[in-house]
């Protein structure tokens, strides 16, 4: 298939698209495209019923790849085209390191920081997170945080403390989840799991953009740095490295727009359904 062919949107592909602009909310579903943890609030162990991921009964599509990928405005695309709810699992780890520098936990004690994890009070709603009632969509965006969430990812403690978190989003009509380890660990039954690439002088000069965007000075010699660092962390560590599933669809966005590469993951989809 060739996903460069047509150019059907101009809008480039910023990482974590639903940060600023309104989220996408899941059609008839009537809820947030974000849901909030399951009645009770429980943030223990998730139902029988997605102990495997549950993607039997709920259709998922996973989107993993490195940062700046352009994996949170592409799920949210694709999202609002199937009227499917939204996981973003990159801000569940980036609220855990924003809620432990500020509780001054050190990024090396696994103990504390897991705790940190299960004990998140998040809330998302369209265009807007908020961390004990304060709104920090931006702020968990910033570098330093997104660095600090790399870091905590690598142990298991915290990882383990955030999957049933994140498979209380698994909702019908559907679920599109992106991060590093949906296709592999906290989704490994669902329909479609894509890996979405691209070459890092792109990721960068996308960040770069973004963040002149909004106003904040950035040195692509430094954004290259940190987001090289960064991928060599997240596909190096022992526990749910960035690695695309055995069954997953590679998907080169380097040279697509957001559209397009929403498109593109749509008709892998609807030839799957039409072949089954
Ligand atoms: O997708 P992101 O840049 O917002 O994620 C921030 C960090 O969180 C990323 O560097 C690695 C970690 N992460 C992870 O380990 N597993 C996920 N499923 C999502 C994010």
């Amino acid at each position: 298939m060739n996903h460069s062919a047509t150019d059907m949107s101009s809008s480039p592909l910023p990482e974590g698209g639903s940060r600023g602009e309104p989220t996408l909310a899941p059609r008839g579903a009537g809820g947030t495209a974000h849901p909030p943890l399951p009645e009770g609030g429980s943030r223990g162990e998730p139902t029988p019923a997605v102990k495997d991921g549950g993607c039997a009964a709920v259709p998922v599509i996973t989107i993993d790849g490195p940062t700046a990928s352009g994996k949170g405005t592409v799920a949210h695309g694709v999202a609002e085209a199937l009227g499917w709810h939204v996981l973003d699992s990159g801000a569940l780890y980036r609220l855990t390191a924003l809620a432990a520098r500020e509780q001054g936990v050190p990024a090396d004690d696994a103990a504390r920081l897991a705790a940190v994890a299960g004990g998140l009070d998040v809330r998302f709603e369209p265009g807007c997170i908020y961390l004990c009632g304060r709104e920090v969509g931006e702020l968990i965006r910033q570098e330093e945080v997104g660095n600090l969430a790399s870091r905590l990812a690598a142990l298991p403690e915290v990882r383990a403390a955030l999957l049933a978190r994140q498979r209380a989003f698994l909702r019908p009509p559907g679920l599109v989840a992106d991060g590093r380890d949906m296709g592999t660990v906290v989704f490994p039954e669902a329909g479609l799991k894509i890996f979405l690439v691209a070459d890092v002088g792109a990721r960068a000069e996308r960040r770069r953009k973004q963040l002149m965007e909004k106003g904040i000075p950035a040195n692509l010699e430094d954004l290259l740095r940190d987001m090289r660092e960064r991928d060599a962390r997240d596909a190096n560590r022992k526990v749910a490295p960035l690695a695309p599933a055995a069954d997953a669809r590679q998907l080169d966005s380097s040279s697509l727009t957001a559209g397009q590469t929403v498109q593109a993951i749509l008709n892998i989809w609807r030839q799957a359904q039409a072949g089954r």
